[in-house]
């Protein structure tokens, strides 16, 4: 009998973005077995594309609630032990709430609420359950990421002056200024989104990767948002003074209407004695400059990374690590941790990234709406 993980997927339908990033990503270490799922609201859309990628259609289920009533009837070998919710943001709490309650782990896509004071209570039901839980910023799980953020944390840079990191989209563009489309996008509609778009769907990632590769706390924020339309005034810009320590600051600047812009999401760290550079579009690249000296470029699979890199990366140098490999590294930490096995906290993004997150998307709304002010977090 096979001894993977049973994973069951709550969204992630063949007619979403992400759920293939995370199909591939679960089988990537062979580890995860692909057991049951709602993959969408629509039962026969659900056990049809069940069919079309070939798992068997015995435990797709016609909504969330059925599926946890089912697969708890079962006995706990055969039970899905790990559940990922890929769903719309409202629908991320209440899901992520019962599976907890219930004692099956969780991987969550971000961002992990809707609110803080939701994330406040999930940190709750998650203290008191001893299932693990992982938030899937995905971008920590490439490589060189994970370098940096044992350089950094390791003191090659020093003591850290100045952070930099800028996640700019361009696909809101030709949605905004069409009138039907800015009423009909999820991401662009509070019920389903939360209060923020932009920083909701995209700052917080940039947010969770400057706290990653520093290891600091952002300490206070000051944000000014923008929004085209009066009739739809979600943020779909905006940037973000950060202060970290008393001689640590920063900005973070985030928008999807920065006209033809891909997934540029850039991070740079400057410290006393160096700086280090890193771009999702190229992230095989990790640029360390110091003063007087040639800029380095390190890569993945090298002796001279960490072992946290190391361990992200599959094959010999001069294979190219991407944003499957990332989300696989993800995967991989979950399940160590699932079987109990040894592992970094660093392999993936946690409860306490939600709380936060959710704390600092709330923060540059209220920042934003007091007339551009000063906010601790
Ligand atoms: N980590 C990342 O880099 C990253 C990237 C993109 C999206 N996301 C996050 O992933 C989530 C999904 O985003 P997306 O772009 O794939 O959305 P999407 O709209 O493309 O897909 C959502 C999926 O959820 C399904 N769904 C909706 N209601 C459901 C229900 N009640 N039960 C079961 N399934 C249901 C839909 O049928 C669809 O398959 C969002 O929270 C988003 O923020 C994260």
């Amino acid at each position: 009998m096979s001894n993977k993980i049973r994973w069951g997927v709550l969204g992630g339908g063949g007619d979403s973005l992400i759920g293939v990033l995370h199909r591939v990503a679960s089988s990537m270490f062979d580890a995860y077995q692909l057991t049951g799922a709602v993959f969408n609201p629509d039962f026969e859309a659900n056990k049809g594309f069940a069919e079309e990628i070939g798992i068997p259609t015995n435990r797709i289920y016609p909504d969330f609630d059925t599926m946890v009533a089912e697969e708890l009837k079962l006995p706990e070998s055969e039970r899905i032990q790990v559940f990922s919710i890929l769903t719309p943001n409202f629908l991320h709490f209440p899901m992520a709430k019962k599976l907890l309650e219930c004692g099956f782990h969780v991987i969550c896509e971000k961002p992990m609420t809707m609110t803080y004071s939701e994330a406040l209570e999930l940190q709750q039901i998650h203290q008191k359950s001893k299932a693990i839980f992982a938030l899937t910023h995905t971008y920590t799980g490439y490589p060189m990421v994970r370098q940096m953020k044992k350089m950094i944390t390791e003191g090659v840079l020093g003591a850290v002056q100045k952070v930099d990191v800028q996640y700019y989209q361009g696909w809101i563009n030709p949605i905004i200024h069409d009138k039907e489309q800015r009423k009909t996008t999820w991401r662009l509609d509070p019920s389903k989104s939360g209060i923020s778009c932009c920083m909701g769907d995209i700052g917080v990632h940039g947010y969770q990767m400057l706290e990653y590769v520093t290891g600091m706390d952002v300490q206070s924020i000051l944000a000014d948002l923008n929004h085209l339309y009066d009739d739809n005034q979600m943020d779909i810009d905006g940037t973000v003074l950060l202060r970290l320590g008393k001689y640590t600051k920063g900005v973070l600047r985030a928008s999807q209407i920065a006209t033809a812009e891909e997934n540029c999401l850039t991070v740079a760290v400057y410290g006393r004695k160096g700086a280090l550079k890193w771009e999702q579009e190229n992230p095989n690249y990790l640029h360390h400059l110091e003063d007087g000296q040639p800029i380095k470029t390190l890569k993945p699979g090298n002796a001279y990374n960490s072992n946290l890199s190391l361990d992200g990366t599959k094959l010999p140098p001069g294979h190219p690590e991407g944003i499957f490999d990332a989300m696989g590294n993800i995967y991989k930490g979950v399940a160590k941790a699932v079987r109990n096995q040894p592992h970094d906290p660093a392999e993936f993004p946690s409860m306490r990234d939600g709380v936060r997150g959710m704390h600092f998307i709330e923060t540059c709304v209220a920042s934003h709406k007091e007339g551009n002010v000063w906010k601790t977090l």
